[in-house]
């Protein structure tokens, strides 16, 4: 049987990727960015999970306003890096692990999650700096990554309690896959930003703060939050938290097992226009 050991959650700032391509890390204003990350870096390696799962969301690169779909899984056996406008960047491709997709894909549509299947697809920041900044610069990125792609775009987005549900039916089909795989679960974006209009700029540490802490101890009543309370304050970007909830949806104890250890705790502003926020759970 798999299992998904532990869940992550990151911020997926592009400046970030560009930081780490351009050699600027050591730079004043990235070094505290990278510095939350270091824990984590010796922390996978030392997991070695055999898939992870990555929940993130795609910014009008492989998808356009021509096809949105809510939430799409990658099944292919390998995932290019996208070219979000200054090439591709000089990162690893994704390869990818159609067998276990293939399976969730099944357990979590006949669990009643309509679902995408997407065989191609190009893989932008949203994936590649959460790997970027878990990974280092590799050669070749560690493990298979099932790439999992939700609409936080274009309206009208998935809500919190959706995505929750969703993880629990991800938790299902991973558990009912007969092959002993160490699975990690990733939910990625946020925290507060909002790129545009009149509130450009917007961070909310008290919002970010309470949900962490509320993300950890009391998901369920995190998941009820409603889609315009993101929005008003983690600004019109903040919405990408409600990705976290899918990965915090498949953990242990939402489905009767005991809480899981906060292995790592990270919050820093400023990068970019975004409030980094970083946690590790692990399954008891
Ligand atoms: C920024 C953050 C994002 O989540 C994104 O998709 C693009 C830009 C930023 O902070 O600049
Ligand atoms: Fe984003």
């Amino acid at each position: 049987m798999a299992r998904i050991t532990a869940s992550v959650y990151t911020s997926h700032v592009p400046a970030v990727g560009a930081a780490l391509d351009l050699g600027k890390t050591a730079e004043p204003y990235w070094q505290p960015v990278f510095k939350g990350y270091e824990f984590s870096k010796q922390w996978l390696k030392d997991q070695k999970p055999d898939v992870i799962f990555l929940v993130y969301n795609d910014h009008a690169n492989a998808f356009s306003l021509d096809i949105i779909p809510t939430f799409a899984i990658g099944t292919a056996p390998e995932f290019a890096v996208a070219d979000e406008g200054w090439g591709p960047r000089p990162v690893p491709k994704v390869i990818g692990h159609p067998k276990l997709a293939g399976h969730i894909a099944q357990s979590v549509i006949q669990d009643d999650f309509d679902l995408t299947i997407v065989n191609k697809m190009d893989v932008d920041h949203g994936l590649t700096v959460p790997m970027s900044l878990m990974c280092g610069q590799p050669q070749a990125w560690p493990c298979p990554v099932i790439p999992f792609a939700v609409n936080v775009v274009q309206y009208p987005v998935p809500s919190g309690r959706r995505c929750y549900m969703l993880g629990k039916a991800i938790r299902k089909a991973i558990e009912s896959y007969d092959e002993p795989l160490n699975v990690q679960i990733w939910g990625t974006g946020g925290m507060s930003h909002q790129l545009q209009g009149p509130r450009a700029g917007l961070i909310n540490k008290e919002f970010d703060t309470a949900f962490l802490d509320r993300l950890i101890a009391d998901p369920e009543g995190l998941s009820a939050m409603p889609h315009i309370d993101y929005v008003r304050e983690a600004g019109s970007e903040g919405i990408e938290l409600v990705m976290w909830l899918i990965a915090r949806g498949a953990m242990s104890d939402v489905n009767g097992g005991k809480p899981p250890t906060v292995r790592h705790r990270f919050y820093h502003v400023p990068a970019s226009n975004t409030a980094v926020g970083h946690l590790i759970l692990e399954n008891n």
